[in-house]
């Protein structure tokens, strides 16, 4: 266990009973979506010994038997994969339309997210993650360094597209966890009876976008058009599969009847990143 770990879980974990405390006397004032959160952190401190909150030890933060969400159809992570990182992407799903044509359907254009580090919360509480995006979506993208409203959660990079390659570029003044340029291996949307308005459906109506596993790998990026090959190099990465779950907003409109020829959907999700 590196001790990098055991530093930061005290402080996440103090943060998420302050987050409680703040709940208690502001209940009724926030969003469904967040409130939704801090009942889930009361929970989980509920099921941990007080003790143990106040004296931590490695065990509290294991990444080795990390739980990563799953729906029906969604392929598993390829065996003797290990977690390498989590993180909630906060941002925007890009489409275009054809201002025409009403009765076209909204085509896809990239996103444009900032991620911040969620690993240690993502596997002690996996319950807890499950309503973050919901709660991340009820509020703004945080401006600048601001952390991630309601998990005190802090930047670890940036989403955004290379040419066609999805890039998830893991460098940040305060740390670097690499870059990587990925492919979709599967696509699969969310389960209507898990699609719940006020929690992961955007204020715009928005449902969440579907669940992805991509690859990642060098040589997907070194393939795409009109893409430099010198800026791809992602440092001999380890990253092999990353997966995007408990999503939140993000689709867009069944047409593009009244859209403009581009356009932006808010949306938050959860993406898991998993090396050799
Ligand atoms: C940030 O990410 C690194 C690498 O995945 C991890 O070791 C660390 O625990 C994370 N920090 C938090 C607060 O989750
Ligand atoms: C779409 O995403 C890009 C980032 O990839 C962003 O710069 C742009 O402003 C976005 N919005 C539209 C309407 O194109």
């Amino acid at each position: 266990m590196r001790s990098s770990l055991l530093l930061l879980l005290p402080a996440t974990l103090s943060t998420l009973a302050t987050a409680v405390a703040i709940e208690r006397r502001h209940n009724r004032a926030w969003p469904e979506s967040i409130r939704a959160f801090y009942t889930a952190v009361s929970d989980r401190l509920s099921t941990l010994p007080p003790k143990t909150i106040s004296a931590l030890t490695s065990t509290t933060c294991n990444t080795g038997s990390p739980s990563m969400p799953t729906i029906p159809d969604l392929p598993p992570v390829t065996d003797g994969l290990t977690l390498y990182h989590v993180a909630v992407g906060r941002g925007t799903q890009n489409y275009t339309c054809n201002p025409n044509d009403p009765n076209a359907i909204p085509v896809a254009a990239g996103a444009s997210a900032t991620l911040y580090n969620t690993t240690c919360i993502s596997c002690l509480a996996p319950l807890v993650m499950a309503q973050l995006t919901g709660a991340a979506l009820a509020i703004p993208t945080p401006k600048g360094n601001a952390p991630l409203f309601p998990a005190q959660a802090f930047a670890s990079g940036q989403h955004y597209f290379t040419g066609p390659a999805p890039t998830f570029n893991l460098h940040t003044n305060a740390h670097n966890y690499g870059i990587q340029f990925a492919a979709v291996l599967a696509k699969v949307a969310v389960p209507e009876k898990m699609i719940k308005p006020g929690r992961n459906v955007g204020k715009d109506g928005s449902k969440p976008v579907p669940w992805l596993k991509l690859s990642s790998a060098d040589s997907l990026a070194e393939t795409a058009p009109g893409v430099q090959q010198q800026a791809l190099r992602s440092d001999g990465s380890p990253v092999q599969e990353i997966y995007r779950v408990n999503t939140a907003g993000g689709s867009p409109p069944k047409t593009c009847d009244g859209m403009k020829k581009n356009f932006e959907v808010e949306y938050a999700a959860e993406y898991w990143f998993w090396r050799r």
